[in-house]
């Protein structure tokens, strides 16, 4: 795969659909960058949790992420963290994980100044090729120009299912049914902002991920990538 004309590779889709698996994945076989631009917006929920400022409150969250400083860096193989995520140099790849961040991101996400300071680095990293971004815009708001897009989705129970074992393999407290709870919660906010909301672009290969395996999935894209 590693000979395809492709530099710019863009998965999108809601919570828990298969985009971290099959984006890394992708990337590996391609000898390409993965990044997870959701990262970015964990750590500005979590950079005002920090801070004590109130996600409601979008004048303040958006000086906030005006200010802070976010790197993103590949993870080794073997790695169970997605990418190392520096919030002003801490490292906070794993408290972007935390519930507060899952239950708060969704409405930060939705300020204009938080994507467009997001964005801006998005593509700075993105126009330099050779890119698997994930998110929810990316094909559509971030990287509209990708050679391919793919947009995965799943069914809210499958996708529940999923991010229950993730957590609860990590020591996670939450049940299934308030797992599922968020993520619905979650979908609603992402899917009705104003601003960037989540839908596949256009010109998006659309796969339904809930009875594929990973392996599967790729299968079904890889015709894709070499037309
Ligand atoms: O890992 P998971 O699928 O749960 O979510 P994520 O990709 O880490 O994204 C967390 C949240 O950030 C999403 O629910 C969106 O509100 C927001 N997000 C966004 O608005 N645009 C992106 N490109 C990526 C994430």
């Amino acid at each position: 795969m590693s000979d395809l004309p492709v530099k710019i590779i863009t998965v999108d889709g809601p919570a828990a659909s298969g985009k971290t698996t099959i984006g890394r994945m992708l990337a590996d076989k391609l000898g390409f960058m993965f990044f997870d631009t959701g990262v970015m917006y964990r750590a500005v929920a979590l950079a005002a949790y920090q801070a004590g400022v109130n996600p409601t409150d979008e004048e303040a969250v958006s000086a906030l992420a005006e200010k802070i400083t976010i790197d993103v860096k590949p993870v080794g193989a073997g790695d169970d963290r997605t990418s190392i995520v520096l919030l002003d140099g801490d490292d906070v790849s794993w408290a972007i994980r935390e519930p507060v961040v899952d239950a708060t991101v969704s409405k930060v996400s939705g300020y204009a100044r938080v994507r467009a300071a997001m964005v801006a680095q998005q593509r700075k990293v993105g126009l330099r090729g050779k890119v698997v971004m994930i998110g929810r815009d990316i094909g559509t708001v971030v990287l509209p120009e990708a050679d391919k897009k793919i947009y995965l989705e799943a069914t809210l129970e499958v996708r529940a299912r999923r991010r229950f074992q993730d957590l609860d393999s990590r020591g996670g407290d939450q049940s299934l049914e308030e797992v599922q709870a968020g993520l619905a919660a979650r979908d609603e906010a992402d899917t009705g902002r104003d601003l960037s909301p989540l839908r596949p672009a256009k010109d998006a290969f659309v796969i339904d991920t809930s009875e594929l395996t990973p392996e599967e999935t790729i299968r079904k894209i890889e015709p894709l990538l070499a037309g």
